[in-house]
Order: structure tokens, then sequence, then C-alpha cells
């Protein structure tokens, strides 16, 4: 089915909880199948510090009832921290997952405003965020502190999502590569081969992320597949094959297919989209293997 076609009845359709962020209509818009490789697809909202608590239960729950019958793509969503537990109780037993938008490096302690692998497991998270953008350009995250919390949440037996990308002014000075492929290596200094099932790549050009500019298809492409060549001189080619590498950056319902028909884009870490149910789903959609 093209991208934009109509189909009504379909699985988008029924959910009647009303969402803040999600406009209630009454047919959805399915981008075509995409043309992912064997990897499993994985589709994560980064709700970043956005909704209310009514406003984000509602959000999930919209969530699960419009992914809930989409087989062979992994979907899990990141709410604010103080929301993690009312957000498990909505989207308990269903497909959606749980995930974590940052952890702390020590099991416990004196460390004022921060949260570990253990109590986020308390409430449910599966997985979590590392080394996102805003997390080392806003909050100084180092590359040291960002392998430290791989580590550690790898040991804690969550998936790992390690975010890395370059930023505005180090792409025009040519430096994508070297900046991207930096931060892949610093992140998994301290990861064993075997260890690598639990770790996925979101690869989120800074300068894309919350501005509307989507790195082209073409482009991303490159980094990916630079990305994919790096897992395997660093391990090997198998566990190349099975590294999940996300697109991040102003993805939407518009420019999903056309990223994730790029054979080295596994799926996508969605901001500002993640924030309606609807534009979410049409995310997933696109994600789904044919
Ligand atoms: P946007 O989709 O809003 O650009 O955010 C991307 C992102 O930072 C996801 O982690």
């Amino acid at each position: 089915m093209a991208f934009g076609s109509l189909r009504e009845g379909a699985e988008g359709s029924n959910c009647t909880r009303i969402c803040a962020n999600c406009e209630q209509i009454p047919h959805f818009w399915y981008p075509s199948p995409s043309l992912m490789t064997q990897r499993t697809p994985i589709i994560g909202g980064n709700w970043k510090m956005n909704t209310g608590l009514e406003s984000g239960m509602n959000l999930a729950g919209c969530v699960v009832d419009m992914v809930n019958t989409i087989e062979s793509c992994e979907v899990v969503v990141y709410p604010p921290f103080p929301f993690l537990q009312a957000i498990e109780s909505v989207i308990d037993s269903s497909r959606v997952s749980l995930g974590a938008q940052n952890i702390w490096h020590e099991e416990s302690g004196a460390f004022t405003g921060e949260v570990s692998g253990l109590m986020l497991k308390e409430v449910g998270v599966t997985s979590v965020l590392i080394g996102h953008s805003e997390r080392r350009h806003i909050f100084g995250e180092s590359n040291d502190v960002i392998s430290k919390k791989v580590a550690v949440g790898i040991q804690e037996g969550l998936q790992v999502v390690l975010c890395i990308g370059e930023t505005l002014e180090e792409r025009e000075a040519g430096d994508t590569l070297k900046v991207v492929l930096s931060q892949l290596e610093a992140g998994l200094s301290n990861v064993e081969a075997s260890q690598m099932v639990k770790v996925v790549i979101a690869y989120e050009p800074v300068w894309a992320i919350g501005t509307g500019k989507t790195a082209t298809p073409e482009d991303a492409q490159k980094v990916h597949s630079a990305i994919r060549s790096s897992i395997d001189e660093m391990y090997n080619s198998e566990i190349a094959q099975q590294t999940r590498i996300q697109y991040g950056g102003s993805v939407k319902p518009e420019n999903a297919t056309d990223l994730f028909a790029c054979k080295d884009i596994d799926g996508a870490l969605v901001g500002g989209a993640s924030l309606s149910a609807d534009s979410f789903t049409a995310i997933v959609m696109a994600a789904r293997n044919s």
C-alpha cells in the first residue's frame, strides 16, 4: 500500500481514549511496509521532559491500543522518571516496553538527583537511553561517564540504547564520521562481544533533533553503514549484522518510510512525533516488517 493511502477499520482506528496531543480520527494513514532487513525494527518514543501524569497515561494507553496488534516491530516508550510506574501500569502485559531516559552508574549512595539501574528495574524498566545528545551537550556528559553507564545498564540486564551523533559545526567541518565513530568506540569500550545483544545504537545527528531538519536517507545510510562496519571491526561481522541501529532526528510519518527503506536503518528514536499516538503509530507501521 502506498504511503498516505487510506484504509478503513484498521488496527489504528480503534483508539477510544482522549489524548492531549493526539487528534482522534476515524481512519488511519498507513505508510508502506518497510523494506528493512531481518533485524527486528525498534521504534522508541523519547518523551523527554514532556507530558503530565494524566496526559502521559492517556498517551501510553493510546499507543498500546494502536500498536498492540502490530507484530515484528519492537516498541518502547521513554517517559519522564516520575511517571514510569504509572505508565508501566498502563502498558503492563502489552507489546509496548518501558524505557528510561537516563541511568547513573552506581547502585546506590550519595548521588543526589540520580537514579540507578536497580531502581529502574524495580519499576518495570527494560530499556535505557544512554548518552543522548541533550545529556552530552546540556548536562556535559563525557564519553567516560557514558561508557560506565553502558556497562552498568548491561550488567543490570537492561537493553542499552547508546546515542551518538555529531553537531552542525562538526558536520560542517567534515568530522561527522570521526565524531560518531569515536563516540561509538568510547561508548562500547566496556562491552564484551557476548553483551552486544543487549545494545542498540541510536544515530541522532544533533542538528536534526527538534529542528524539523532530517538527514537525507542517503546521508543517514552512509553513517549507519560506517557504524556497522566499525562494529564489525570492534567485534565481528555476525555481531555487526545483528546490532540494530536506529535513526533519530525529526522522524515523522512523512519521512519514516524512506528512512526505513535504507538497509542499515533499523528503526527510529522519535522525539516530538512520539507525543502523538497517531504519528508515533504511523512511524511504527512504517517500520513493521513486510
Ligand atoms: P525529535 O524527533 O523531536 O527531533 O527528537 C529526536 C530525539 O532526540 C529522540 O531521542
